[in-house]
């Protein structure tokens, strides 16, 4: 069988300069340019872009695009896309009549090059125009959720352009067990000979119900292998950090997969929190690396009660258009530890008289509350050898807090 094509493309056209002479002459050229300090999103976006899963974008979007993604999830050259993929900034003054600048990485010590621009318009969305799209995008104006927060802090001048990547930010030299390009792994895929690939996006330190998910998925849709892909980059406060996580899900597939079933992988993007669109946007970036099938299951993406649980499951049915994609979604119920069936399995598969005080349900602030308390974690919600790991951060977390207090 041959593999899934990229979106968009026949092959895949990383951004990254994969020539080490030609980033050399670049990075030279970079030193007589105008630099410009992105915000972290931006850099996230040139990460995506030199990875290649924002295939084919070929850099960042003007207004113009942005407002008709942002509309209706369609460039007006017609590409299916979800979210805008932006280089904002609050005042561009000082690149103003630039042709080429150096983008510089906010989160790298001493703000090394990240990529080079070639500028081609900056628009200044209007007021109305960052509300539409972040109504669009987000579900909401509502400067606390935490995405519209950064996508309003960023600023409303959109800086278009092609861009080349010289590097992957923090991201290869902090994760390189973990940190995987597009095209990697569609290499990882062939080499495993893996034909039909379930994706599993995640943010957090796999439980059970994680864990069963992927399971599940792999079984219904008689998958050779799963790709785990952890989102590497910022999350918003009180979210577990990647190492932690990383620490969490390699124990959990380590004692709990079957050897060779299973690649564990991240990549180096800001999380959104943009629930349904950021599923879809999630679904192209996984078909860009290969993935025959995303896993989407309760409240993908979201944050807070700004989504259904559901939601973005429903936008594939009622807002992408059929033949968009070709990667397809395991739409996963609700899902839990069955005290009845002895097993984790989704709510709509229980047993008839099967009671919702039946499944051990956590909510997420439960969870941290024992973890700091110092209280193992039921068996039936997390795995023991997971739940250590995660207790040990809480541990750390409390000691350093009590330290800096005194
Ligand atoms: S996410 O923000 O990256 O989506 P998380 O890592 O918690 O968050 O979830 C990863 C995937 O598992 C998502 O598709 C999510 O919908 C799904 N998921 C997490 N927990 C459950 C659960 N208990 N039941 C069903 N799906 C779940």
């Amino acid at each position: 069988m041959s593999p899934i094509k990229p979106h968009g493309s026949a092959t895949l056209h990383p951004l990254y300069v994969a020539d080490a002479a030609q980033r050399a002459a670049l990075l030279d050229a970079a030193r007589s340019l105008p630099k410009l300090v992105v915000c972290s999103q931006a850099a996230a976006n040139a990460v995506m872009l030199g990875s290649g899963y924002f295939n084919p974008l070929t850099g960042y979007m003007n207004l113009a695009d942005s407002l008709a993604v942002a509309e209706n999830m369609r460039t007006p050259g017609g590409l299916f896309w979800p979210v805008p993929i932006i280089n904002a900034v609050k005042d561009a003054s000082a690149i103003r009549s630039a042709k080429r600048i150096a983008l510089l990485d906010p989160n790298v010590e001493g703000n090394p090059v990240l990529a080079i621009q070639d500028v081609t318009a900056i628009d200044q969305a209007s007021e109305a125009q960052m509300k539409r799209i972040s109504e669009k995008v987000f579900r909401t104006t509502d400067p606390a959720h935490p995405g519209v927060k950064n996508f309003l802090a960023a600023g409303a001048c959109f800086i278009a352009g092609p861009i080349q990547v010289l590097n992957y930010s923090y991201f290869a030299a902090q994760f390189p067990e973990t940190f995987r390009t597009a095209g990697q792994i569609r290499e990882m895929i062939r080499r495993n000979g893996w034909n039909k690939v379930v994706a599993f996006q995640t943010r957090n330190p796999m439980h059970r119900a994680h864990e069963a998910l992927v399971k599940i998925a792999m079984e219904r849709v008689g998958a050779d292998g799963a790709v785990i892909h952890m989102l590497l980059g910022k999350l918003k406060p009180g979210d577990i950090p990647a190492e932690v996580r990383d620490a969490c899900i390699r124990k959990m597939v380590e004692l709990y997969f079957q050897p060779h079933t299973v690649e564990i992988t991240g990549y180096g993007f800001d999380m959104l929190y943009a629930g349904p669109r950021e599923a879809v946007l999630h679904a192209v970036f996984r078909q860009n690396m290969g993935a025959t099938h995303l896993i989407v299951g309760r409240d993908h993406a979201g944050v807070g009660s700004y989504y259904g649980p559901f939601d973005a499951q429903k936008i594939f049915h009622e807002e992408v258009p059929a033949g968009a994609l070709q990667i397809q979604i395991f739409e996963a119920d609700n899902t839990a530890y069955s005290k009845v069936v002895g097993d984790v399995i989704m709510m709509r598969e229980a047993p008839a008289g099967h009671k919702k005080e039946d499944f051990v349900m956590l909510s997420g602030t439960k969870v941290r509350e024992m973890l700091a308390a110092g209280q193992d974690l039921p068996p039936e919600f997390a795995r023991p050898e997971v739940a250590k790991i995660l207790m040990d951060y809480y541990q750390r977390e409390k000691e350093a807090a009590t330290v800096t207090a005194a």
